[in-house]
């Protein structure tokens, strides 16, 4: 079974099911500013958790393209990629484990006939703290499954402390293995946030390779185990359990439970081939042979040949579903990552002798393979190969300076910081400044290198972790007043604009603020006068700011405006500008807010107003 028949046979059979499937949504969130890339299936659908009822009912299915820039540097290894189709189930408060667990085992097999002998499935432990239990239904369930196979089917905890007993295949863990939310771990999730248990399942590609050596070594730990990431053991999904929220006493039932299901297209189809090589999937091949034909060389020469074949592979297939979905290569956010991959996929090329060029073919053959899948690659080919040329063309211009850079060093030993430098400044990687080196018979400091680049990464994380919080990077006193500068900018473009516009992003850091809104044409410049005028009216009339918490009827029927609308619970917070006769702004928000518009320090002032897509207007202001 090709890797396309599989992603058909899923969606056909949650189709039987009784599943509606839906299109992939776009790689880059349209609702959702706190992140910058759609990294699984469930991420579209939060809202529907929230309590949005999805418009075509409470059974759905999809494939759902991912992107986690979070991986980059991983990729390399023969598991792990940037970008991923993510297959999807869901339940809104329909069917839950009695029918989610039976049909996957269905599906894996009977419909793509993988051997029971070779699965392995993990369920949530409990916590008392929590007051949440063990997952044994789960665990129940998948045993009943196993047996009618015939497969040995025992119930194991601890075996990350014991070691796995004989016939053991059901396995449990904490919550740091077996609980899902978008926050992560509950100790994380906010308020309001759903979660629960889930319960995943692994393939067993066997504990030693093709050439009999342990895939497990004291690297991954004293103890083999499902979780300990030595390779052995692949996940290829995940059953998510949504049937708890957060609340301010702790974890309350939901009124009615849901499934989200998450399984990773490429590594079902590597476990369908039984290689734990998801590069040897049919999907890379025909890249694969273009790359081979380019440099000469085989993908499986010698393991830095690998390396770098897999790194141009995975970042030529995500650039291109990148630029299909409409980004384009630039200094910050998701136009930042593509110019990452896309230079990266440069350097790694240039160590296999690959020639100008050459990048935009294989992004071809990647496209002419998807494309039937996802319509927007279709009408983008040219677009895609053009940008990736462009991108190309400038980054030789800058790494023929860094070259020149290079030759000014004097050697014989290239110190960490040199080399941080040509990295930073001209996007030379360590391995390029190597080579220069060997050639002209100098050495680098690697170990100086790292720790120079360790410091540098810790500032980049620190950066996206801020990002990947949310819009608000910190509760400084400037942040939080751009924040109310936000909600009453919010509120005079549906003033000077119309009720169309609403909220669609939002990030703020000490220096601006930026909004995303719907809204069709270009702002001429008197509603931009306009809104800077009713904004500054605002500050200066020292309205005061109230939170209040009502529930979420009371919040709609009072006209309250916000980017998720309702949330789980009954009480929600919203937050009043103006006094309760004549309120100026009421929007859902969880705030932090100053409590009067006169301590917004300054005169406000949009410096900039742009498209960000269709229909989408971003403003970018300070107050100053
Ligand atoms: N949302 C779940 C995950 O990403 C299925 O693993």
């Amino acid at each position: 079974m090709s890797t396309g028949e599989i992603r058909k046979a899923y969606l056909d059979f949650f189709k039987e099911k009784g599943h509606v499937i839906v299109p992939s949504a776009s790689l880059v969130p349209e609702n959702d500013p706190t992140t910058l890339f759609t990294g699984s299936g469930m991420q579209p659908m939060l809202q529907y958790f929230l309590g949005t009822k999805h418009p075509l009912g409470k059974k759905i299915a999809d494939s759902q393209k991912s992107f986690r820039s979070q991986d980059i540097e991983e990729v390399g290894d023969n598991r792990h990629t940037t970008f991923f189709e993510m297959l999807g189930n869901w339940s809104f408060g329909d069917y839950f484990k009695r029918d989610q667990i039976p049909w996957m085992f269905e599906f894996l097999t009977e419909k793509l006939k993988l051997n029971p002998e070779n699965l392995y499935f993990t369920c949530f432990r409990g916590n008392e703290l929590l007051g949440i239990e063990k997952d044994e239904l789960s665990a129940k369930l998948w045993q009943e499954l196993l047996k009618s196979k015939g497969v040995t089917n025992g119930i194991q905890d601890f075996s990350e402390r014991d070691g796995m007993k004989d016939g053991a295949r059901i396995f449990y863990y904490d919550e740091k293995k077996n609980w899902w939310s978008r926050s992560g771990v509950p100790d994380n999730m906010p308020e309001g946030e759903p979660g629960g248990p889930d319960s995943e399942m692994f393939w067993d590609f066997g504990p030693s390779t093709s050439s009999g050596q342990a895939r497990h070594t004291p690297d991954f730990g004293a103890i083999c185990h499902v979780n300990c990431d030595c390779g052995r053991f692949l996940e290829i999904g995940n059953n998510v359990f949504m049937e708890y929220f957060k609340t301010d006493k702790g974890f309350e039932r939901l009124p009615a439970p849901n499934v989200d299901f998450g399984g990773g297209l490429e590594r079902l189809s590597a476990a369908l081939r039984n290689d734990p090589d998801v590069f040897n999937i049919d999907v890379f091949a025909p890249a694969i042979l273009a790359l081979q034909n380019a440099t000469g060389k085989k993908y499986n020469e010698d393991s830095e040949t690998t390396r770098l074949f897999r790194i141009i592979l995975d970042h030529i297939r995500g650039s291109m579903f990148l630029i299909s979905d409409g980004v384009t290569p630039s200094n910050t956010d998701q136009g930042y990552v593509l110019r990452r991959l896309i230079r990266r996929s440069i350097t790694s090329g240039r160590r296999l002798n690959l020639k100008e060029n050459k990048l935009a073919d294989i992004a071809e053959t990647f496209a002419s393979l998807y494309k039937d899948q996802y319509p927007s690659i279709g009408e983008k080919i040219s677009v895609i190969s053009n940008v990736i040329t462009e991108e190309e063309k400038r980054f030789r211009e800058t790494l023929e300076k860094g070259i020149k850079e290079f030759g000014l060093l004097p050697g014989p030993v290239i110190s960490g910081p040199q080399s941080a430098l040509l990295y930073q400044t001209y996007g030379l990687p360590v391995e390029v400044t190597e080579e220069l080196a060997r050639e002209k018979g100098f050495v680098v400091d690697r170990a100086a290198d790292e720790e120079e680049m360790e410091k540098h990464q810790e500032l980049s994380r620190a950066g996206s972790d801020k990002k990947f919080k949310g819009g608000l990077s910190s509760h400084g006193d400037r942040e939080v007043q751009y924040h109310t500068a936000t909600h009453l900018l919010h509120q005079a473009l549906r003033i000077v604009l119309g009720e169309h516009v609403y909220q669609k992003g939002s990030n703020i850091t000490p220096e601006r603020l930026r909004f995303d809104f719907s809204h069709g044409e270009k702002m001429t410049d008197e509603q931009k006068k306009n809104v800077e005028d009713l904004v500054n009216q605002k500050i200066a009339e020292s309205l005061p700011v109230f939170r209040e918490e009502v529930s979420s009827e009371e919040a709609r029927n009072m006209g309250a405006i916000g980017l998720f609308g309702e949330k789980y619970g009954d009480v929600v917070s919203i937050y009043r500008i103006g006094s309760l006769d004549s309120q100026f702004s009421l929007e859902f928000c969880g705030g932090p807010h100053v409590t009067n518009t006169g301590d917004l320090k300054g005169t406000f002032k949009i410096v900039k107003e742009e498209a960000v897509s269709q229909g989408v207007r971003r403003i970018k202001a300070v107050l100053e």
